[in-house]
């Protein structure tokens, strides 16, 4: 009962008490996976960004610190209402100049350009989803030829979360999102072990063919 509520407040956390410790939380654990995703990314200064399921923001913050350059843009869709208000506030001063533009919306149904988007990352994100194929889908359409898409998680983390009921089904199985992804027209997809301050986490990475 109690992991049902934590897994559901993880994969759309929502103005309460849990919603507001899930953020407590999101930040203190997965900062490194953010941070390491961006870094992954190889994200040049007019590059345009898009952050799926960005939660509190600060992926997007880190990224936006990688996007000088005049032409520069930074993308964020998030399906949570809380999270998009409080990742807006967080990165207030680049949507103001224009430089950032975050959907409240499902990343399925994001109002995004098709072939606009040169990288994508998401961290903690694809497991939530009830249909990978529609998610992959969705991220391949908005994707440039050859965009790159990277995703950080824990995957020793996420097993045990699967292990106890936070997770359910088998979509947090990185070779489920795998499969989807090469069979949405993405190629090269790989997961590779990564470490920073002896904390291991995987990345996986998927280039967009057209
Ligand atoms: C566990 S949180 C991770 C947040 C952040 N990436 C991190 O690692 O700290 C998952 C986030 O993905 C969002 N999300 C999940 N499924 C989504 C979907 N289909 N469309 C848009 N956002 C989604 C949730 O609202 C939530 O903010």
């Amino acid at each position: 009962m109690l992991s049902k509520k934590v897994g559901k407040q993880l994969g759309h956390p929502t103005y309460s008490l849990s919603g507001w410790l899930v953020t407590k939380f999101l930040k203190w654990h997965n900062l490194i996976l953010e941070e390491n995703a961006v870094k992954l990314s190889n994200i040049q200064p007019n590059d345009t960004v898009l952050e799926l399921g960005h939660g509190p923001g600060f992926g997007l913050q880190e990224a936006s610190q990688l996007l000088m350059g005049p032409r520069g843009k930074l993308l964020g869709v998030d399906y949570s209402q809380y999270m998009h208000q409080m990742a807006s506030k967080r990165i207030q001063e680049q949507i103001s100049r224009g430089k950032a533009v975050l959907y409240y919306s499902d990343l399925v149904s994001m109002p995004i350009e098709e072939n606009t988007v040169d990288k994508a990352f998401h961290c903690n994100c694809y497991y939530y989803w009830p249909d990978l194929k529609a998610g992959a889908k969705a991220i391949h359409r908005v994707m440039k030829p050859g965009g790159i898409m990277v995703t950080t998680l824990r995957l020793g983390n996420i097993t045990k979360a699967a292990s106890v009921g936070v997770l359910t089904g088998d979509n947090w199985r990185p070779e489920v999102y795998m499969e989807a992804l090469e069979s949405s027209g993405f190629t090269d997809v790989r997961m590779e072990n990564k470490m920073e301050n002896l904390i291991k986490f995987q990345a996986i990475f998927a280039t967009a063919v057209k």
